[in-house]
C-alpha cells in the first residue's frame, strides 16, 4: 500500500484548476504612471483601478498605530477623513474600514440579520456575496438589473427587506438601474444599499458617485465604497445616518478585530481628496471617449459607457491567449475568468485611467487592431 501524504489532495485540486484553464499565478510588477514593468518588460497598464490618476502625493512614513481603532489605533486623522467622506455622500456620518471588502463584510452583517430578506443582483461582487452569507439572512439573487424579477422576489417574507446592488458593475462596466431600484424600494419600504466602489470619486457631480449621477442620493440608506480605486489611495468606508454607523462600530467584526489602517494612509486619502479631482475627471472622460470610439471602429462590440470596458471573449483558454498576445505586444490587460465572472464569459477587462496620454491610447488601439485581425 502506498502511504499518502495528508496534503496530497492539494496537488489534485491545483491540477483540476489548471485543466479548466482557471489557474492563477502571481506576477511581480512595478507600476509607474501609465505603465507597469513586469520581468523587465515595460507595458501599457490597462488594468489599474486608479481611474483618476491623481499625481502621486508624497507622504511621510510615520510610526504605525499598531492597534485596532477601538483600542489605541484611532489616529486624529480619521476624524477629518470621516467628516469629509460623510459630506461627500451627504450623510450624517461615515466609517473607514481597512479595505472595501471589509467594509462590505462589516456593514452588511451588522445591519442585516437572521429573519431578514436580502435581494442581491446576480452580478454583485464577491465581497457582497460573502457578506450576505455572513448575515444569516435569506438571500435571493435577482437577474442582473431585472426589475420585474426584483419586484417578484420582493414579495417573499422577511422582517426587514434589503436590496443590494453595485453602482457601476465591476466586471461589465454598466450602471445599476438606480432610479427604478430606489422607486421600488421606497414603495416596498426596503433598505437600499449601494456598493459604489467603481463609481465613487469618478461619476456624478464632484465625483459624488453613481447615485448622485442618477439624482437618487437621498434614497440610498447605506453607501459602501473603496478608497483604493477612483481615489487611488487605500481603504474602504461606509456612509449612512449616525445610528447605522454606531451599530457598525459596535457589531462589525472586520472593524473591531483588526488593526487600524496606518495614519499616513488616512492622510494620503485626505491629500488625494483635496487635489484637483475635477481636472482628472475631465481627462478620464476624454480618454474613455477616445478608447471606446477607437475599439468600436476596429470592430469590437463595446456596450459600456464607463471607464470599465470589457471585451467579452467567452472561452477561458481563448481569453488567456488574447491576453498573452497583448502582453507580448506591450499592453497589459489581465484576462478575467470564472469565478470572478460566469463560466464561458471570460473577458479582457480594460480599465481606462486619466494616467493615459493620447499617444498611449493610440498605441493601445494599434495593438487591439492586430489582436482583432488575429483572433476574430
Ligand atoms: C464592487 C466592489 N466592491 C468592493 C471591492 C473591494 O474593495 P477593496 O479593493 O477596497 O477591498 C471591490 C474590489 O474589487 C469591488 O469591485
Amino acid at each position: 500500500m502506498v502511504l499518502k501524504h495528508k496534503l496530497d489532495f492539494v496537488d489534485s485540486e491545483i491540477g483540476k484548476i489548471k485543466q479548466n484553464n482557471l489557474y492563477r499565478k502571481l506576477r511581480y510588477g512595478k507600476v509607474k504612471d501609465s505603465h507597469i514593468t513586469i520581468s523587465g518588460k515595460k507595458l501599457l497598464n490597462l488594468c489599474s483601478n486608479d481611474y483618476l490618476g491623481i499625481t502621486t502625493t508624497k507622504i511621510q512614513f510615520k510610526q504605525l498605530q499598531s492597534s485596532s481603532r477601538l483600542v489605541s489605533g484611532n489616529d486624529e486623522s480619521y476624524k477629518k477623513l470621516e467628516d469629509i467622506l460623510a459630506r461627500h455622500k451627504t450623510k450624517q456620518n461615515s466609517l473607514v474600514y481597512p479595505t472595501g471588502y471589509m467594509a462590505n463584510l462589516g456593514a452588511i452583517s451588522s445591519i442585516v440579520k437572521k429573519g431578514d430578506l436580502i435581494l442581491s443582483d446576480e452580478l454583485n461582487h464577491a465581497s457582497i456575496i460573502e457578506s450576505c452569507k455572513l448575515s444569516d439572512a435569506k438571500v435571493l439573487i435577482y437577474k442582473h438589473n431585472d426589475m420585474q424579477d426584483l419586484q417578484k422576489k420582493l414579495k417573499q417574507n422577511g422582517k426587514n427587506k434589503v436590496v443590494i446592488t453595485e453602482g457601476i458593475f465591476s466586471m461589465d462596466g454598466d450602471f445599476s438601474f438606480l432610479k427604478q431600484i430606489t422607486e421600488i424600494s421606497e414603495k416596498a419600504k426596503t433598505i437600499t444599499i449601494v456598493d459604489d466602489a467603481h463609481g465613487d470619486f469618478v461619476i456624478g457631480e464632484d465625483g459624488k458617485g453613481t447615485p448622485n449621477y442618477f439624482n437618487v442620493s437621498k434614497k440610498i440608506d447605506l453607501y459602501i465604497s473603496s478608497l483604493s480605486k477612483g481615489l487611488g489611495s487605500f481603504g474602504g468606508y461606509v456612509a449612512s445616518q449616525n445610528n447605522v454607523i454606531d451599530l457598525c462600530i459596535n457589531k462589525s467584526k472586520s472593524f473591531i478585530y483588526t488593526s487600524a489602517l496606518p495614519s499616513f494612509l488616512i492622510e494620503y486619502s485626505l491629500k488625494r481628496f483635496e487635489s484637483n479631482r475635477e481636472k482628472q475627471k475631465k481627462k478620464l472622460e476624454k480618454n474613455i471617449k477616445q478608447l471606446s470610439k477607437g475599439l468600436r471602429q476596429i470592430g469590437y462590440e463595446i456596450n459600456s459607457r464607463t471607464h470599465i470596458i470589457p471585451i467579452i471573449i467567452g472561452n477561458e483558454k481563448s481569453a488567456m491567449d488574447f491576453g498573452e498576445f497583448l502582453f507580448n505586444n506591450g499592453v497589459f490587460v489581465q484576462p478575467i475568468r470564472y469565478p470572478t465572472v460566469p463560466k464561458n464569459q471570460a473577458r479582457l477587462r480594460i480599465s481606462v485611467t486619466a494616467w493615459l496620454s493620447k499617444a498611449d491610447i493610440e498605441k493601445a488601439l494599434e495593438i487591439f487592431e492586430k489582436a482583432h485581425t488575429k483572433f476574430r
